[in-house]
C-alpha cells in the first residue's frame, strides 16, 4: 500500500468515530482532506454534525461540500477532532505544522475532548526530530526571534512559498527548525514558547488521545507506551 492509500484508509477509519450530533474539528493537510471528503459524503446523505476548521484551506473544502460550520460563539467544546501529523512517537507526542496550520490546529486540539490523529505508517517514529519542527513567529524583527531559537541549538530556515516568505492564515511566518533527535519534547515545546516573537510551535505533547495508523493489514489504533 502506498502512503497515499494509507492516508485514505485511516481517514475512512476515523469516520467510524464520528457520531450524529457531534461538533467535529477538521484538521489540515492531505490526510485530513480525505477525512473531510468522507464526511462530506455522509453529510450529503443526511448525517447531522457541525464542524470547526483548523485552516482556511479546510474551511473552503468544508464549504464546497456543504458541511455545516460553527464557531466558538456557538460552542464551548469540540467533541472530536480528526487531524494528520508529520511525526508521531509511541508516547503520542507529535510534530505538526507541515501544512503551516499548527497554531489553529493546537487551539482546536486543546479545546477538543478527543484528538484523533490519522497517519500513514512512515510517520511513526521512535524519537521525534527527523521532520524539521515548524515554529510560527510574528513577522516583526523575525531575524531576532530566529537567532533566539538558534540559541536553543537549532538550525532554522524561514519557510518560502512562490519565491517569497510563506505567510500563515494568521499573518505570521514559519521557521522550520532542525533540533536533531528531540529527547525531551515537552521541555523544547516550553522553551520555544518562552521566546518573545514565537507564537506557537508544532510540538503537540499530551494532546493526542488516539492515533490511527495505516498498514497493509488495515488501519489500527497505535498502542500508547
Ligand atoms: C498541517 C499539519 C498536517 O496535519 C501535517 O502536515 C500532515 O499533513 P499530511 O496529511 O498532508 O501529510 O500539521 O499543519
Amino acid at each position: 500500500m502506498t502512503a497515499e492509500q494509507q492516508k485514505q484508509q485511516v481517514a475512512l477509519k476515523a469516520l467510524e468515530y464520528i457520531k450524529e450530533g457531534m461538533v467535529v474539528g477538521l484538521g489540515t493537510g492531505s490526510t485530513a482532506k480525505f477525512f473531510i471528503e468522507g464526511l462530506g459524503t455522509k453529510v450529503a446523505e443526511g448525517f447531522q454534525i457541525k464542524t470547526i476548521c483548523t485552516s482556511e484551506e479546510s474551511e473552503n473544502l468544508a464549504k464546497q461540500l456543504n458541511i455545516p460550520l460553527t464557531d466558538f460563539t456557538e460552542v464551548e467544546v469540540i467533541d472530536i477532532t480528526i487531524d494528520g501529523a508529520d511525526e508521531v512517537d509511541k508516547q503520542f507526542n507529535l510534530i505538526k505544522g507541515g501544512g503551516g496550520a499548527l497554531l489553529r490546529e493546537k487551539i482546536i486540539a486543546s479545546s477538543s475532548k478527543q484528538e484523533i490523529i490519522i497517519v500513514d505508517e512512515k510517520k511513526v517514529v521512535e524519537k521525534l526530530g527527523k521532520f524539521h519542527l515548524p515554529v510560527e513567529i510574528i513577522p516583526y524583527v523575525w531575524q531576532t526571534t530566529q537567532r533566539k531559537i538558534e540559541a536553543l541549538q537549532g538550525i532554522t530556515m524561514i519557510r518560502q512559498r512562490d519565491g517569497g516568505i510563506f505567510v500563515t492564515d494568521n499573518g505570521n511566518y514559519i521557521l522550520d527548525c532542525n533540533f536533531g533527535s528531540i529527547d525531551n519534547p515537552q521541555l523544547l515545546e516550553r522553551n520555544l514558547n518562552m521566546i518573545p516573537g514565537v507564537v506557537e510551535n508544532g510540538l503537540f505533547v499530551n494532546i493526542a488521545t488516539t492515533v490511527i495508523v495505516g498498514s497493509d493489514e488495515g488501519a489500527r489504533e497505535l498502542e500508547k507506551q
